[in-house]
């Protein structure tokens, strides 16, 4: 119950990485709220948590909405402890000297802006808790090179992010943290059938990660057995990104 009396606001949590998530900081004690664009998918999470759950509408790529999610939630629990940031992802993407500027900006907009936003929305609350802490989820892709360059920049932009907030706020005793997934089970697989069986190889450890892996590095990181931890981006990838292809390959 590492948790417990914690307030939790989470974005992107109606589906996947999030909502395994919300599930598991709910399990151990939070009172979670669930901001999504994905309202309907959010009211039905929240309802199967039931007690110490709500869902709100948020749009990353709107201040106004990110604003107003996280005003609901002081409006409804008088504080917020832990910001976690889900929302993100990425889109089938053409070779780079194809990529317009139009998906460029969509991308930054959607997985760096739209994380920031939420930060600066969620800062004035967490610093008048006790345990504040953020994590947010970026990817392998923000590490090494994976190709979609627009995704991956923005995704390596939230690393530098933490690390300049976790030197500017951790007088404040805010700490923030990122988590670079490798291949997650989610609906973002479900329209390239074998795919993840084929990416099951770049792990060293034979497996694709579950949402319920996530949650888990995601809650550590929330937690106070994180309390000395900032400023970092922790891969959890099944070991992906600690040697190369051939070494699984070859197993
Ligand atoms: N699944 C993977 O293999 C994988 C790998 C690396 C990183 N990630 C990252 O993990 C995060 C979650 O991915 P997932 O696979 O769980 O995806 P998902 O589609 O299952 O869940 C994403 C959630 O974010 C919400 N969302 C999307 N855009 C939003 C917006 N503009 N405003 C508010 N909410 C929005 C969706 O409605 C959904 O509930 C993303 O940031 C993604 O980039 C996923």
């Amino acid at each position: 119950m590492r948790f417990d009396g914690q307030v939790v606001f989470l974005s992107g949590a109606a589906h996947g990485i999030g909502a395994a998530t919300a599930r598991r900081l709910h399990q151990e004690g939070a009172s979670v709220v669930i901001g999504d664009r994905d309202l309907v998918a959010a009211e039905q999470l929240a309802g199967e948590l039931g007690e110490r759950a709500s869902a709100v509408e948020c749009e990353v790529t709107d201040r106004e909405s990110v604003d107003t999610a996280v005003a609901a939630t002081e409006e409804r629990y008088g504080r917020l402890d832990q910001l976690v940031t889900v929302a993100g992802g990425s889109c089938a993407m053409p070779i780079f000297d194809e990529q317009t500027d139009e998906l460029w900006s969509d991308l930054i907009e959607l997985n760096l802006t739209g994380t920031m936003r939420c930060i600066r929305a969620a800062l004035p609350l967490l610093q008048r808790s006790a345990h504040p802490a953020v994590v947010l989820v970026s990817s392998v892709n923000g590490l090494t090179a994976f190709g979609e360059e627009a995704y991956g920049a923005a995704k390596a932009g939230l690393s530098n992010l933490v690390r300049n907030l976790a030197v500017r706020y951790g007088p404040d005793g805010v700490r923030f943290n990122v988590v670079a997934p490798g291949t997650v089970r989610t609906r973002n697989w479900d329209h390239q059938p074998g795919q993840l069986d084929r990416l099951a190889r770049f792990s060293p450890l034979g497996r694709v990660g579950e949402p319920e892996d996530l949650a888990a590095a995601i809650a550590f990181l929330a937690s106070t057995d994180a309390a000395w931890i900032t400023g970092i981006t922790m891969p959890v990838d099944g070991g992906a990104l600690a040697g190369p292809l051939q070494v699984s390959q070859q197993g």
